[in-house]
């Protein structure tokens, strides 16, 4: 069984992303089976160890599943397959040029190579070495790769114009206010954050793409975090669950204001399932929240 890799030990330079590109889905599959899914309390340093291994042992899998759909250099928003091109949430294509963009949870970049395709200047973060792998194997021409957790950034203060995550880091942390401020901090005022998410919804209903996933199985107001752990009960896996509510305000107090939030339509040339996203439920509810924010406040708690 590998070893948890502490938070503390997340600020690796990208240099390590370097390896080649071998299948790691024997020893997930093995892991897999020793593991139990629970609802269950977990903090900010077990959510980090969790993520961090898990995306290592998983990043071959992900990548060959659903690299095809993300595509090499697309900007994907998630499962319905809105894309950055089609929707502008960032601004105006054109206006990319130059801009220095942060993107969190990036895993392989996808959306960082979109990016620098427009002359942007991306940087791209995920606590995963594994995932930065992919990203180098796809190559990183133009796009700075960054090993780090989101809720600690190694980068200065208001040294980007826009931030960005598809899916990345923000589900899967305990302290996604810190993570709001972390994004904040590096902004300069007036940049945009635009992240998306699983629409929470979704928490209340069974995560299966066929019909027994339309039925409310759990409260919408429960937060506790689901957890898949090992025998001994450390964690290997968890997402966090916050209403819609509790989103704006957890971004209100990082010092954003919300302009939009997106919930994509399932569009009928989409015919994949994702996971528990497919066209049966897409149809009737919604799957995916992008939040559109902007930085015009001061950051509350910064020093
Ligand atoms: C669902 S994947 C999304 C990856 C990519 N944005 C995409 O659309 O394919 C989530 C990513 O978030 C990363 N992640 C999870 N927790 C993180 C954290 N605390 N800090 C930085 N990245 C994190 C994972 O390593 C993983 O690459």
């Amino acid at each position: 069984m590998n070893q948890h890799h502490p938070a503390d030990d997340a600020y690796d330079t990208p240099d390590r992303a370097d390896a080649a590109y071998t299948a790691h889905a024997d020893e997930s599959d093995a892991d897999a089976d020793d593991e139990t899914a629970v609802r269950r309390p977990a903090g900010v340093a077990e959510s980090v160890a969790a993520s961090r291994h898990w995306w290592d042992r998983n990043a071959d899998d992900y990548q060959r599943e659903h690299g095809d759909f993300l595509g090499d250099d697309r900007f994907v928003w998630g499962p319905e397959g809105l894309d950055e091109e089609r929707a502008g949430l960032l601004g105006p294509a054109a206006g990319l040029a130059g801009q220095r963009v942060l993107e969190i949870g990036a895993g392989a970049a996808q959306c960082s190579r979109w990016l620098a395709a427009r002359g942007a200047r991306p940087v791209a973060v995920d606590v995963s070495h594994r995932q930065l792998q992919h990203a180098r194997r796809l190559g990183a021409g133009g796009v700075t790769l960054l090993q780090a957790d989101a809720g600690r950034l190694p980068l200065a203060d208001a040294s980007f114009d826009l931030a960005c995550s598809a899916y990345g880091a923000v589900p899967f942390v305990a302290d996604a206010e810190q993570v709001f401020r972390e994004v904040r901090r590096v902004l300069r005022p007036g940049g945009r954050w635009v992240f998306s998410l699983t629409h929470p919804i979704r928490w209340a209903l069974p995560d299966e793409p066929g019909p027994e996933g339309l039925t409310v199985a759990a409260s919408y107001f429960d937060r506790t975090p689901y957890v898949e752990q090992d025998e001994s009960g450390r964690a290997r896996y968890v997402e966090h669950h916050r209403t819609l509510g509790d989103r704006v305000r957890e971004l209100t107090r990082a010092g954003f204001r919300l302009l939009d939030l997106v919930e994509p339509e399932w569009p009928e040339w989409n015919h994949q399932e994702w996971g528990g996203w497919s066209p049966l439920r897409g149809r009737l509810i919604p799957g995916t929240a992008i939040f559109v924010c902007v930085a015009d406040a001061p950051a509350a708690g910064r020093g």
